[in-house]
């Protein structure tokens, strides 16, 4: 179900941090999708404040199988984090929008607890932005995430933009880069894979 290709990753630096794309991961990415699309899609943070649901699609699937430990353990042999922070859980990232915002805005850069993996299957890839001023971190930790997910382009520097090529993989510190999905069109559907990663227990 997961088996993955080997080959080298393409490592380059951002800032000093490695970042890793590893193309043409999944030996059979459609079994993959097929068996995301075999469980349940929910809405994000379902019941929090904000306007998931009704200005943007911002879904999961959430599921284990204990197969996808081994994704993991290959994953953070590339990377050097010390522990899986999803485990076997398959975690996915599905958000469908259709509207103006993205022209101004980047969609909801934020921080992750460590390194992150995306596996792209459909859609746009993913942006790593330079820490913003204070003031739009403090406005970001305290706005729940669907209430004002839409940020001024103004106050972010974008680094890099990961294309979201199918059955690509990219692997980042999500705790040192802001990052967010990269919508520069519209409409536009996602569908990607995260595993997490982390150096806390
Ligand atoms: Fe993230």
């Amino acid at each position: 179900m997961f088996e993955f290709n080997t080959h080298p990753p393409m490592v380059s630096h951002v800032q000093g941090s490695p970042v890793y794309i590893i193309d043409d991961f999944y030996k059979y990415p459609e079994e993959v999708e097929d068996l995301f699309w075999e469980n349940e899609l929910r809405y994000h943070k379902e019941g929090d404040p904000g306007y998931n649901g009704k200005l943007f699609h911002d879904m999961r699937h959430h599921f284990p199988n204990d197969n996808l430990w081994e994704v993991g353990e290959y994953l953070l042999d590339v990377c050097g984090a010390k522990y899986h922070g999803s485990g076997r859980d398959c975690l996915s990232n599905v958000f469908e929008y259709e509207g103006n915002d993205h022209i101004d805005n980047y969609w909801y850069p934020h921080l992750d607890a460590g390194y992150t993996a995306l596996i792209y299957f459909e859609g746009t890839g993913t942006n790593l932005y330079a820490t913003p001023n204070q003031f739009e971190v403090e406005e970001c930790d305290s706005i729940p995430e669907h209430v004002k997910p839409w940020r001024s382009k103004e106050d972010y520097e974008l680094l890099l933009t990961f294309e979201g090529k199918y059955n690509r993989l990219v692997l980042f510190n999500g705790k040192q880069f802001y990052h967010g999905a990269d919508i520069y069109y519209s409409p536009v559907k996602r569908f990607n894979q995260v595993l997490f990663f982390t150096d806390e227990p």
